[in-house]
């Protein structure tokens, strides 16, 4: 990848390989979703996203689910027996040979990192030529965490783990966020260095901080500004305050672009949405990813947007309104008890109360097309595949299996009778 102007080969590793028993799942902890996106699958998307040359994930545990979920998207290297962190890296080694560049390691648990902060980090390593950056925190309870061990001038010596530390170590408040950026050569070298003779007898990643510095080889430290972004996911509980993180995280990034949120807390706008200004999302409302909605619209509330739908300006999408692999033209207003699936709908149409595209029938599903300045009385259904042309009117409680063309009323339904009622007086 391009790091100030310079062409360096970055590989990130993801570590994948753990058991996360306390997920209480029969599942693998990585292919839990925040979202409608896979634990794992976020941060192999992150990794392609900062523009890895190569990305490796090393897999173990449960690893047929893993592998399904992320495909052919990554290389894969396997760990048959989980002997510690440093013992992951060491499995993906016949990646690493013969190359010159960066690594950088992260975790299929810690999926709401920022790209700017792992670039942050890349890019640091590269300019002060550190053999080993690491992403810290300050943490006011550290308790669980490795802790940075500094000398007097500041520079990084080593990490401590939390079962190996000296109550004197477990005072200190920075600890490590397990990310780091390694140069590949002298990484390779550290690993070769690494026993097992701490509290875990586990083969510590951590201690290739230690080797570096021993051997005099420049290392370094990013302290991460935003704690939230190395979170993991261990449990339930934790899946579920992620998930709040990133709601917030993503919501605020659209009320700082222009869009109204009356309510965060019951406002679900997956990841990679576009919302036009002046747009007021009412509460209860879930947008999935790649939806683009206009600007000045109001969506909501309870509201449901499914993938593929866009939304031009002034629309209006209101209470029980579904809407699938839709578009819908300027000014349309669709305002309630509405599903609309694999729908084209021109502009300044009116979508009348209890609208329902039967879009499928049981093998495929079919488009319906309605064109401008319709206006959709309530309770109709349109039996797709089924075309509206503009200027159209369908009369209240009709069933609509033909096409209407342009200037028509389509009106299709039993006409009333009235009888009297007997024994009434
Ligand atoms: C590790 C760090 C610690 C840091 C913490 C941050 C080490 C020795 N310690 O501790 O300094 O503060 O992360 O959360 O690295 N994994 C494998 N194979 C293994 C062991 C682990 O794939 O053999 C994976 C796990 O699935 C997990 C990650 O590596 O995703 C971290 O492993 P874990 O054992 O949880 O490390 P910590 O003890 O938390
Ligand atoms: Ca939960």
């Amino acid at each position: 990848m391009k790091i100030d102007d310079e062409e360096i080969y970055v590989m990130t590793l993801i570590m994948a390989a753990g058991k996360g028993t306390r997920m209480k799942s029969n599942k693998s902890k990585l292919i839990h979703k925040i979202y409608d996106k896979e634990l794992v699958k976020r941060v192999a998307k992150l990794a392609h996203d900062i523009g890895s040359d190569d990305v490796v994930a090393v897999v173990g545990y449960l690893r047929e689910q893993v592998e399904s979920v992320l495909g052919d998207t990554v290389q894969y290297a396997y760990q048959e027996e989980l002997l510690g962190t440093g013992h992951a890296v060491m499995q993906a080694t016949k990646y690493l040979e013969g190359k010159k560049g960066k690594i950088l390691i992260l975790y299929g648990d810690v999926p709401i990192i920022r790209k700017e902060t792992l670039l942050n980090l890349i890019y640091k390593s590269n300019k002060n030529k550190e053999y080993a950056t690491l992403l810290t925190a300050i943490y006011e309870n550290p308790t669980g965490y490795g802790r940075i061990i500094r000398d007097e001038g500041g520079n990084i010596k080593s990490i401590i783990e939390e079962k190996d530390a000296n109550m004197f170590e477990k005072e200190i408040k920075e600890i490590n966020s397990g990310i780091y950026c390694f140069d590949i050569e002298e990484l390779l070298n550290a690993l070769k260095e690494l026993k097992p003779d701490n509290a875990q007898g586990e083969y510590y990643l951590t201690d290739v901080i230690r080797i570096m510095n021993d051997k005099g080889l420049k290392t370094g430290a990013v302290i991460v500004e935003d704690n939230t972004e190395i979170l993991g996911v261990n449990d339930r509980t934790q899946l579920e305050l992620l998930t709040r993180v990133l709601r917030m995280r993503i919501n605020s990034e659209h009320m700082r672009n222009g869009v109204t949120i009356e309510d965060s807390n019951s406002t679900y706008i997956h990841d990679d949405v576009e919302i036009g200004v002046d747009t007021v999302i009412h509460p209860n409302t879930t947008i999935k990813s790649g939806v683009i909605i206009g600007d000045n619209c109001e969506i909501g509330p309870n509201a449901y947007i499914r993938e593929n739908c866009v939304l031009g300006n002034d629309v209006k999408v209101g209470s029980f309104v579904e809407i699938k692999n839709t578009t819908i033209g300027d000014r349309t207003k669709v305002p309630h008890l509405t599903y609309l699936g694999d729908t084209q709908i021109g502009c300044d149409s009116n979508i009348g109360c209890g609208t329902i595209t039967c879009n499928f029938d049981g093998k495929n599903k079919n488009r319906t097309i309605i064109g401008d300045r319709a206006f959709i009385g309530s309770n109709v259904n349109f039996v797709a595949p089924v075309t509206l042309g503009d200027d159209v009117l369908i009369a209240a409680g009709s069933t609509i299996t033909d096409d209407v063309p342009s200037k028509n009323m389509g009106i299709a339904r039993e006409r009333q009778i009235n009888k009297l009622r007997k024994n009434m007086d």
